[in-house]
């Protein structure tokens, strides 16, 4: 068995594995491999048994991507394609690959990887973990508040490229959470033609924008289609007011649309402008709770390199922290050291120490932890972790982060 780089002459066959597998047209699926504004053929890596299979008998691609935490830029390695012939399934060939990638991914300097499952039992064999919640809400447009400032809402123009570019890079330094930042060229060949119902929120400078997706909703009695319903692929708002707009102009829509259907952060207010926080359908569960939306569990995050993420942690802690970890990694034994980590002043130094430990958890649970998406008190209250109560009180604050999140566009 060996597992190698792709190169141009693999692009036929890697073409043809990734349509079965993907049930997706081989010509379509070849130009995007072969012209993709994100990665290239080198990316991929294909495993050959000739003992299993004359063709290659899987392979996987490891995206490069820039993203942004905490406020801070940093790469991040998206594992995508991820694909064996259907003759040679269940040998263990997906595993080998993942093996492989990891080290490869560790050699490379990434610190975190990412990636979309088709089943997290199997990627939690590699220290992947959850933490891509998401919140599907589908509401009428008349539960949304009339705001006035829907009146600073037009419709996108071509002349308003580099301002939308703008706002989204803004918000995603700001407040992105392991968020990639989108580039140039993926902006103008990919994003950009979906931009044909779009409006932005101008006061005088455009400061939020959202774009819209048209559909019929299914007939429930029939399965026809019924109703006019919006898909908002993307809303991005820098300001109160440009979130308060854009949601009255949406809500204006009443008379033409029955149901918004919107996947937000999950940590984002949408009740704040609605009426009620209910979905369109909602039931009634109590007399006294209806529904109002459903969690979509979604991407997956490994931390790659325990030390360089750590050291990456730029925290502006009021006191200073001083704390020793360790991270038990069974796929990258590298990892397994007791660190000693001091944070002061937005800086943070790590090294390996002989320092009695005060934080131990394995690194499935430290990717949540650092992505944000579990507090380590809790961690520890449910049996994740163990370590001591007053350290762990400091890690709270340190590993505070948003929920992580990806806009849809930015899917790999
Ligand atoms: C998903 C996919 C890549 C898995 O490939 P694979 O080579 O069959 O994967 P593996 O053999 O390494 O592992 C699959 C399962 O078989 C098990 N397995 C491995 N060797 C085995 C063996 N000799 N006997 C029985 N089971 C075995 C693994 O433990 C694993 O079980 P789990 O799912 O409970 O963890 C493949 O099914 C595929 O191409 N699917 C379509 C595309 C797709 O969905 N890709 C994933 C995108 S995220």
């Amino acid at each position: 068995m060996i597992i190698r780089q792709a190169t141009g002459s693999d692009a036929d066959a890697i073409a043809t594995l990734l349509s079965k597998s993907f049930l997706e047209d081989t010509a379509i699926v070849r130009v995007s491999i072969e012209n993709n504004p994100r990665y290239s053929l080198s990316n991929m890596y294909v495993i050959e048994d000739k003992g299993l299979s004359e063709k290659i008998a899987g392979c996987l691609r490891i995206t490069p991507f820039e993203i942004c935490t905490r406020g801070i830029k940093s790469t991040m390695a998206g594992i995508a394609a991820v694909a064996v012939q259907p003759e040679v399934r269940r040998r263990g060939i997906a595993e080998a690959l993942m093996e492989e990638a990891l080290r490869k991914m560790y050699e490379m300097s990434y610190p975190v990887s990412m990636l979309f499952p088709f089943k997290h039992h199997f990627y939690k064999k590699f220290g992947y973990a959850y933490v891509g919640n998401m919140m599907l809400y589908e509401f009428s447009p008349n539960n949304l508040m009339n705001f006035e400032e829907r009146r600073f809402v037009r419709p996108f123009t071509k002349a308003d490229k580099g301002k939308v570019k703008k706002v989204l890079a803004q918000e995603v330094q700001s407040h992105g959470s392991f968020t990639p930042i989108r580039t140039d060229v993926f902006w103008d060949l990919v994003v950009m033609p979906k931009f044909k119902d779009a409006y932005v929120y101008d006061s005088g400078e455009v400061r939020g924008y959202v774009v819209l997706e048209f559909y019929k909703e299914t007939n429930s009695v029939n399965g026809q289609p019924g109703g006019q319903a919006i898909n908002i692929k993307e809303l991005v708002a820098l300001d109160a007011s440009a979130h308060r707009g854009l949601w009255g102009f949406l809500g204006a829509l009443g008379e033409q649309v029955n149901r918004i259907r919107y996947m937000a952060p999950a940590d984002y207010p949408l009740h704040a402008f609605l009426k009620e926080p209910r979905e369109r359908d909602y039931r009634r569960l109590f007399f006294e709770y209806k529904t109002f939306s459903t969690l979509a569990s979604g991407f997956m995050l490994r931390v790659i390199n325990v030390h360089e993420s750590l050291r990456s942690l730029r925290h502006a802690l009021e006191a200073p922290a001083d704390f020793v970890i360790r991270v038990k990694d069974g796929n990258l034994p590298q990892n397994s050291q007791n660190l000693n980590v001091h944070v002061h002043n937005g800086e943070t130094t790590v090294e390996e120490t002989r320092r009695p430990l005060q934080f131990e958890t394995e690194i499935g649970i430290f990717s949540q932890i650092y992505s944000g998406f579990l507090k380590p008190s809790d961690a520890l209250r449910y049996g994740f972790a163990s370590g001591e109560p007053g350290v762990v009180q400091k890690l709270d604050e340190l590993f505070k982060a948003p929920a992580p999140f990806i806009y849809q566009y930015d899917i790999f």
